[in-house]
């Protein structure tokens, strides 16, 4: 397994990490399975939001997490506040009182990072500023970041925010390419031009804002996991032979081609089969060769100019 330093923060992340979002389904035997099997794949870094589960993911990771044998200090727990019921609040109020929440269903005194889930239209920076500082000052807070969010939504946080934004977590996989579409297809009339996130990609690497990739192995926001998808066939056949080739399953190819982009992300991987959480932290030490990207990026039905 292959770690960064996220943001540049001294928190040192496995480049596969695994989501939590899923996890409410599981019986406590099996996720205590789960996470001792990431655990001794080498990942470290859990990622939450206060609304997965309705809170239920959270909690019943907290009570799960004291019977793997790892200690809290071995592990970064990330979790995510904003989304609200029909609404999104980066209000202070909000934010501290969601924090407080995921502390006490994670069983901990802090997390490690906290992210702002989606972008809320009525934020007031001042009052983000102001929570952070109240988090950070508290200890309840390590480090802060941001998901889906454009470049301008972030500079005008950094404007008041004094704590850095360490990380950007953001939909991709090789069937939802959006922000490399646009850096290849510059000033083209094809689709791919279409600028659809304000070039976050190259904003994201020049201020060393580490992205964090949802959604991995989906396509769509719902739609399945872009694995056997009959819309995708030459992007299976791709997978497949790269992964025969390279000793690993066609889901991992997927998870290292992410890996693979220089940015140097993480991918946040959220199966909830032990299993396959094992051999998709096996990506972390795959490189794919430069042509190999490209074909399994072309195979997707993504056309180069
Ligand atoms: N910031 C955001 O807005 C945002 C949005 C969505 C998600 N996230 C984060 O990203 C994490 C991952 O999202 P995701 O769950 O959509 O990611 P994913 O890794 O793309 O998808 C996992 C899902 O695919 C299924 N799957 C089917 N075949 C699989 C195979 N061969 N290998 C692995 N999985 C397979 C899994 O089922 P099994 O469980 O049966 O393996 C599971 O239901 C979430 O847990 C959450 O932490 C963030």
């Amino acid at each position: 397994m292959r770690y960064v330093d996220i943001g540049g923060s001294g928190l040192l992340g496995s480049t596969v990490a695994l989501g939590c979002m899923r996890i409410a389904s599981l019986d406590k035997a099996e996720l205590v399975n789960l996470l001792g099997v990431a655990v001794d794949a080498g990942i470290n870094l859990f990622d939450h939001a206060d609304i997965y589960g309705g809170g239920r993911c959270e909690e019943v990771f907290g009570e799960a997490f004291r019977s793997v044998s790892v200690r809290r200090e071995d592990v970064l727990l990330q979790t995510k506040c904003g989304i609200r019921d029909g609404f999104f609040d980066f209000s202070k109020e909000h934010i501290l009182a969601s924090v407080n929440g995921s502390l006490s269903r994670l069983g901990t005194d802090h997390v490690d990072l906290l992210l702002l889930h989606r972008p809320d239209a009525l934020v007031e920076p001042a009052e983000v500023a102001a929570a952070f500082d109240e988090l950070h000052a508290a200890g309840k807070v390590r480090a802060f970041g941001v998901s889906n969010q454009h470049p301008m939504q972030i500079e005008l946080l950094r404007r008041h925010v004094r704590q850095p934004l360490v990380t950007n977590q953001l939909q991709l996989s090789v069937a939802h390419t959006g922000m490399i579409d646009a850096g290849i297809n510059v000033n083209m009339t094809s689709p791919g031009a279409f600028d659809r996130d304000g070039g976050v990609l190259d904003y994201c690497r020049l201020h060393g804002i580490t992205i964090q990739a949802w959604s991995v192995l989906q396509y769509g926001q719902i739609e399945g996991t872009l694995l056997d998808a009959e819309q995708f066939p030459e992007l299976d056949r791709a997978l497949r032979d790269t992964a025969d080739q390279l000793s690993v399953t066609p889901a991992a190819v997927a998870v290292a081609w992410i890996l693979r982009h220089p940015a140097r992300m993480q991918a946040i991987v959220g199966s909830t089969n032990a299993a396959r959480v094992a051999s998709l932290a096996a990506a972390s030490d795959v490189e794919l060769s430069r042509p190999a990207w490209y074909e399994v990026y072309r195979a997707a039905g993504n056309r180069l100019p």
